[in-house]
């Protein structure tokens, strides 16, 4: 057992007799290796051996201004000294609202919930309840939450068993999840209009909503071909579908008004966590009016007794007057560019064969070819191991980002130059010394 990491791995001993596996959310499991961190600062954290690493993962991406910001905490705390919950509305849940709505090309109203995976799920039964329909649409290599009727098809099922691109097969994303929702889901492969228009004439009568990840945030951050998020929108408006454009990941990431704004093209729903509030536990979901309408108090059920909680609420208020206000993600998106430069540069002077992908704010790079992938499986046929091989390295030398090209780097507007610099640095070492 190497010294540095004693500390962490006795922590890990105790943790994994109490909770299993050690960790509250699968994807934190590591095996034995499961890191425990103590505290975070800016672009940086400390496991609880005092190890510092740059962090490009940011709790899988909320903590967009950086770690312990002391104007969002500052807003958390003074709010919570008259209260975090009532079984009422609180003025600070208008105020939000308020703001999302202005920030937010499409987005006329907006209910709260407390992740993701709340947030998808409510906008999935809205839709439900709006077309009269039961059939979700998403696509493979998407991942939506942790709910039964998205947790099909995403990164963690292999690309090979999923049949053939032109009638992929829905897989669950492990056990648990019932066999007879599999009749109300099917699967299309990104970036293929073709595939989607097949299914869509085929079985639209049963289809509610078509749900994506406008960026496959969950495999390499691959981007949607230009047009097809435009195609997308234009099968649900023809067809009488709910596009839900699932945000979680892109929300305030890639632009003060996510994918709607960046690509111009809007769900009839959104669904938004992550950056919203700097890691601080809220989610929201909403859209066009004639949608959200149907949402009506004891005709749909929607709703829970934590959401639009002040902890939430406060957080996102400091968060989102912060990037209305500044140029939090023009920042962001500039560090972005340097680093996908950088990282490039380096992997082609090692002659590593490799893709960049994706936004600046949230970029990711396959290696073993150097193909833009335009869906799942072209980011699984990659060279994986050599990927997690760097990403080792890298974490050895003090730079944490995930170990697989699924995940993309996740960057805040605390990481500065000296970050920058310290990770190329580090990134050109970790390569030379795996090099194949
Ligand atoms: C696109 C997308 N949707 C939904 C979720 C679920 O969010 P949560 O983990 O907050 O439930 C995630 C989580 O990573 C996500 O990436």
């Amino acid at each position: 057992m190497s010294n540095k990491y004693m500390k962490t791995r006795a922590l890990y001993q105790r943790a994994k007799q109490v909770i299993p596996y050690g960790v509250h959310s699968n994807f934190r499991y590591g095996g034995e290796e499961t890191v425990i961190i103590a505290r975070g600062k800016g672009g940086h954290v400390w496991d609880v051996d005092g190890n510092e690493f740059i962090d490009y993962r940011l709790a899988f991406g909320p903590v967009i201004l950086g770690h312990a910001d002391e104007r969002v905490t500052a807003r958390v705390t003074a709010a919570l000294q008259s209260g975090n919950l009532y079984a009422h509305t609180h003025p600070m849940e208008v105020t939000v609202a308020e703001r999302m709505v202005r920030m937010c090309p499409g987005l006329d109203m907006v209910r709260f919930a407390n992740s993701g995976t709340e947030a998808t799920m409510h906008a999935i039964r809205l839709a439900r309840a709006h077309t009269g329909r039961d059939v979700i649409l998403k696509f493979q290599g998407c991942y939506h939450g942790f709910q039964d009727y998205t947790l099909w098809s995403t990164a963690g099922s292999p690309a090979s068993a999923a049949g053939s691109a032109r009638s992929l097969i829905p897989m669950q994303s492990g056990s648990g999840i019932p066999r007879a929702i599999r009749d109300l889901v099917l699967v299309a492969p990104f970036n293929d209009p073709e595939a989607l228009e097949r299914i869509v004439k085929a079985r639209w009568g049963d289809i509610a909503a078509i749900i994506i990840e406008p960026i496959m945030g969950n495999s390499a951050s691959v981007m949607p071909e230009p047009g097809f998020l435009e195609f997308v929108r234009a099968q649900c408006d023809a067809h009488g579908i709910v596009m839900i454009m699932d945000e979680v990941k892109t929300g305030f990431r890639i632009g003060n008004g996510g994918a709607t704004e960046y690509f111009g093209v809007q769900g009839h729903l959104m669904t938004y966590a992550k950056a919203m509030a700097n890691g601080f536990p809220i989610a929201a979901f909403g859209g066009c009016k004639e949608v959200m309408s149907t949402l009506v108090p004891y005709e749909v059920s929607i709703g829970g007794t934590y959401c639009g909680n002040l902890v939430g609420a406060a957080a996102a208020d400091a968060t989102l007057e912060i990037m209305e206000t500044t140029p939090v993600l023009a920042q962001i998106a500039s560090y972005g560019e340097k680093l996908k430069r950088g990282l490039s540069d380096i992997m082609t002077e090692a002659g590593i064969e490799h893709a960049m992908v994706g936004p600046a704010a949230m970029p990711g790079f396959i290696v073993g070819t150097s193909k833009q992938p335009k869906n799942f499986r072209d980011v699984t046929n990659s060279d994986l191991g050599l990927y997690a091989k760097i990403a080792k390295g890298m974490f050895e030398r003090g730079v944490e980002y995930e170990d697989d090209p699924r995940e993309p780097f996740f960057l805040c507007a605390a990481h500065n130059d000296s970050d920058l610099g310290n990770t190329l640095e580090r990134f050109n070492d970790a390569v030379r010394a795996v090099r194949p």
